[in-house]
């Protein structure tokens, strides 16, 4: 019997490993994700990393209605920048009848259809939705036969399509489409678009906006080819300062340093979500939007971008940045360059190091290998007048550091850094002009008496 019990632990443990080994080494990464669920043989698998959201295109109102039109060169500059995957958002709802049937309008699916092939073209993971049905938000029980009833219709056109094109049901749900009746639409959504696409990855996520903290209430049917999602913009305040869509909008000129307390808020949310995947038997997580509006300064956004990422990445959770080329943009349609910093934040290995200054200009700035020296140089160490303010010190030094003289340092790169320039007030110039200025006006005043006098 003991013999036994050990041949058959052996025997499973011979079945597990490979799997599990797959999903943690790579060929060409230490990090590179196989979305299959270890359960069972029906389980499909995508290997998804690294993704970037076109949006407010397709699911405004009318594409181009909020400044994007997908153009075909897009999906290979995204390629080409190293990314695996795109997400398009879509609002269906208005390219749908409202009645019966509910028929998704022909000329509407042509575009979609365009738009998906230029991206599975250059072999990326294209991912589809069902974006800004705000009406199935506030009225749920109304709006299920209809939203089922596109479900069926996209499934049925798409059916053909390769695996790499995945179905995610519907972008943050949120308002009164409540835990009880989005976990009864996921069911029955997910067996309509099994008629017809038994094996394709879908894609479903929690309700208030997809948070980490609704993963609990979370039902999933029974199905292998199930990726569950959740969006991160943590913490709010800064993700969002000055977003016009939200009200009342957090105000703008939130930092986001890098601080234990930063980073720990940031760790302990990606946790709860790999936590309630471990406990529901190893889900595979898509973090499907996180990102930075443009409102924030740029060196906290690069800092915040490149901090969620390395974590998701350290976690095995596959990303997908939120946007590509509109407010939270890491690519500038106008110059048609990426934003370096922000694609750097994004794909590469390298570490971001800033200076906190609050004056001055400072030299050194940027993406440095790990175990580099960076040299950071303050240009002019005096600024402004009469009250000049003069560099003082660098704060946030390290033993490792080797400070070249006071306005010079050379900083050990071993993960992303951040140091301040500390400047002070210096009033000797003003002291002198003042003294000076009243030496003269005594000196006049001595000399128009003494003129006076003599008269
Ligand atoms: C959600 C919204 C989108 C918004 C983004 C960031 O995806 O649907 O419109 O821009 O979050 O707030």
């Amino acid at each position: 019997m003991q013999r036994f019990k050990i041949v058959f632990v052996i025997l499973i443990s011979l079945c597990i490993i490979p799997t599990g080994f797959a999903n943690t080494f790579g060929e060409d990464s230490p990090t590179r994700f196989t979305l299959t669920n270890q359960s069972g043989s029906a389980a499909t698998s995508l290997r998804m990393r690294r993704g970037i959201n076109i949006g407010n295109a397709l699911e405004a109102p009318q594409e181009g209605a909020w400044g994007v039109y997908i153009e075909d060169e897009y999906f290979r500059i995204i390629k080409e920048a190293g990314f695996d995957t795109v997400r398009i958002p879509i609002r269906w709802s208005v390219h749908a009848e409202s009645y019966p049937p509910y028929r998704i309008y022909e000329d509407f699916f042509q575009r979609v259809d365009h738009v998906v092939s230029k991206a599975l073209e250059q072999n990326l993971i294209t991912i589809i939705n069902i974006h800004h049905y705000e009406e199935i938000m506030y009225n749920p029980e109304y709006h299920r036969e209809r939203f089922i009833a596109i479900w069926r219709q996209i499934a049925e056109h798409y059916k053909d399509y390769p695996e790499t094109l995945c179905f995610e049901l519907l972008n943050e749900p949120s308002y009164n489409l409540v835990d009880r009746i989005w976990n009864e639409l996921v069911a029955e959504t997910v067996r309509v678009i099994r008629e017809s696409n038994p094996t394709r990855k879908i894609i479903i996520g929690p309700t208030r906006w997809n948070s980490v903290y609704k993963l609990e209430a979370l039902k999933l049917p029974e199905d292998e080819n199930i990726i569950v999602t959740f969006h991160f913009y943590t913490p709010f305040e800064f993700t969002h300062q000055g977003a016009e869509w939200v009200s009342p909008s957090p105000p703008t000129g939130k930092k986001w340093i890098g601080t234990e307390d930063e980073k720990k808020q940031i760790r302990d949310e990606l946790d709860i979500a790999v936590k309630w995947a471990g406990k529901h038997g190893n889900i595979t997580l898509f973090m499907g939007e996180f990102g930075a509006y443009g409102k924030a300064d740029m060196d906290s956004r690069i800092r915040w971008t490149s901090f969620v990422v390395k974590e998701a990445e350290k976690r095995n959770i596959a990303w997908c940045y939120w946007e590509f080329c509109s407010g939270f943009g890491a690519y500038d349609p106008v110059t048609k360059k990426w934003r370096e910093g922000l694609l750097n934040a994004l794909t590469s290995s390298k570490h971001y190091v800033s200076v906190e200054t609050d004056g001055g200009s400072i030299l050194g700035a940027g993406w440095y290998e790990e175990g580099s020296y960076a040299t950071i140089r303050v240009v002019e160490t005096s600024i402004g007048f009469p009250v000049p303010s003069i560099f003082d010190h660098f704060e946030g030094l390290r033993p490792e550091d080797r400070l070249i003289d006071i306005s010079v340092v050379e900083l050990y790169v071993d993960g992303p850094r951040v140091i301040k320039a500390v400047w002070r007030k210096d009033y000797t110039l003003l002291l002198v002009i003042v003294v000076t200025m009243c030496i003269i006006a005594v000196a006049a005043a001595f000399l128009y008496r003494s003129r006076i006098k003599a008269k």
